[in-house]
């Protein structure tokens, strides 16, 4: 008997016969040799099949195996440094599960949209595997963050009432005798679990009715949204800039194959330590107007453009506060010291692909926050329950927003946040 394993863990089995169960990836053959490259979605593994050491008719079906085939076989593990993963497999027994042909993706190269039209077959390709596989050790790397922290995680729903992030972007769904929107943000509700809990953390899809079709724009995404009690604008800038170096490490730590199927430059993700460059909107848009290529005008928000300007400037994330309130969501506080100004916080990726994070302290005050509410025209009586939070304990407090996507598109090097989504939903893509 020998033991079933998987790729990800022969190193503790050379010199030893194990099962693999997985999936042909490719195959060669040459006379008595077969090279079967096996894959079983930890890893990949070229297992060396001789004729002479295994059963006629297993040495027949494998050359007749096309993509996709699936199958498993036995062997000894050896160490074989000159391997990519760094382990061979010489076969002595195996079994073929199904036998395919013409399995559509092949090695060639296809175009985008011959590839998301069969998403759920493309994730099985290298470059969707080690995205999934970092998308996923950046959400560890957040869970273990708050975690060690002491947030406490909780779910906000998915159907609401009332818009968090402006009226332009939400997606209307019939809820019984009334309409309801999906979820924007779970911001609103992270803030009244914050006054419960102290410190807390949602983490689920958000969704906007985009019209743009740009590299950066999902119709649904995952945010995750900290919330705290008692904070300033400064401790919300400390733990994002504390929680991305944490992020990028974890996945430094744990994910390094998977950068370099994508040929991630990992000299990039290793600059990205503490502290973060920081900059306010009036310098930042001193940086525009001087910047030849800009047609940023102020008082306006950045638009991609200006955000590439402003953020490859630098090799880290670049933290951009106070922007004019006209541009900002109703909830933000204003800046006592800045007129015209609130007290937020946009984080911006370097290498292009934008804003990663918003935040910002919240205003705290009953009065002022009512009159932001009728200034933007919002529906008084579905925030009755949030003004609640500011008639009852009401305290200093804030948070940020982190679209999940983007922050993998960044760390992973992806030219379109579309990659980090097993199944994105965009504008005109809402298939498979
Ligand atoms: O800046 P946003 O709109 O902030 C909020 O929703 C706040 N309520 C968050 C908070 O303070 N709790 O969105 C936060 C982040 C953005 O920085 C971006 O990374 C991501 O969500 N995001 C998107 N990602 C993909 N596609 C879209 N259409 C996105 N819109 C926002
Ligand atoms: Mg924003």
């Amino acid at each position: 008997m020998s033991t079933v394993t998987t790729v990800e863990r022969l190193g503790r089995h050379v010199g030893q016969s194990v099962t693999l169960k997985g999936w042909l990836y490719n195959i060669s053959s040459k006379g008595k040799l077969h090279f079967v490259q096996l894959r079983d979605g930890t890893g990949i593994v070229q297992c060396v099949v001789f004729k002479n050491d295994v059963p006629p008719e297993l040495f027949e079906s494998l050359g007749k195996l096309g993509q996709e085939s699936s199958l498993e076989v036995t062997g000894d593990v050896k160490a074989e440094p000159r391997a990519p993963g760094g382990y061979e497999l010489s076969v002595k027994a195996g079994k073929v599960y199904q036998s395919v042909e013409g399995y559509p993706i092949t090695p060639k190269e296809h175009g985008p949209d011959f590839l998301l039209d069969r998403r759920h077959l493309w994730l099985r390709s290298k470059r969707p595997w080690a995205t999934m596989r970092i998308r996923d050790a950046v959400i560890t790397a957040v869970r273990r963050f708050y975690d060690e922290r002491g947030f406490v995680c909780i779910d906000a729903p998915v159907f609401t009432p009332n818009a968090c992030e402006g009226t332009s972007t939400l997606f209307e769904v019939g809820y019984f005798e009334q309409k309801a929107y999906l979820t924007q943000s779970g911001q609103l509700y992270a803030e009244a679990a914050a006054m419960a809990l102290g410190k807390v953390y949602t983490f689920g899809p958000t969704f906007r009715a985009e019209k743009s079709k740009t590299r950066r724009h999902l119709t649904e995404f995952w945010m995750l949204e900290p919330e705290m009690a008692y904070a300033t604008l400064d401790d919300v800038l400390e733990l994002a800039e504390d929680m991305l170096c944490a992020i990028v490490q974890h996945v430094l730590a744990t994910r390094k194959t998977e950068l370099q199927v994508l040929e991630r430059d990992l000299s990039k993700l290793e600059a990205i330590q503490k502290p973060f460059p920081r900059l306010t909107y009036d310098e930042a848009a001193k940086i525009l107007a001087e910047h030849p290529e800009s047609t940023f005008k102020y008082g306006d928000d950045f638009g991609a453009p200006d955000e590439t300007i402003l953020s490859t400037r630098y090799d880290r994330p670049v933290m951009v506060t106070r922007y004019p309130e006209a541009v900002k969501a109703f909830y933000m506080k204003r800046d006592p010291a800045n007129p015209g100004k609130v007290l937020c916080v946009d984080v911006l990726a370097p290498e292009g692909i934008g804003e990663i994070i918003g935040g910002s302290q919240r205003e705290d005050d009953l009065e002022v926050l009512l009159s932001r509410i009728r200034e933007h025209q919002l529906p008084e009586e579905f925030f009755q329950w949030y003004l609640d939070l500011r008639r009852y304990g009401s305290v200093p407090h804030g948070g940020f927003g982190m679209g999940l996507e983007r922050t993998v598109a960044w760390i992973a090097g992806l030219e379109h946040v579309r990659e980090a989504s097993p199944f994105p939903r965009m504008m005109y893509r809402i298939t498979p």
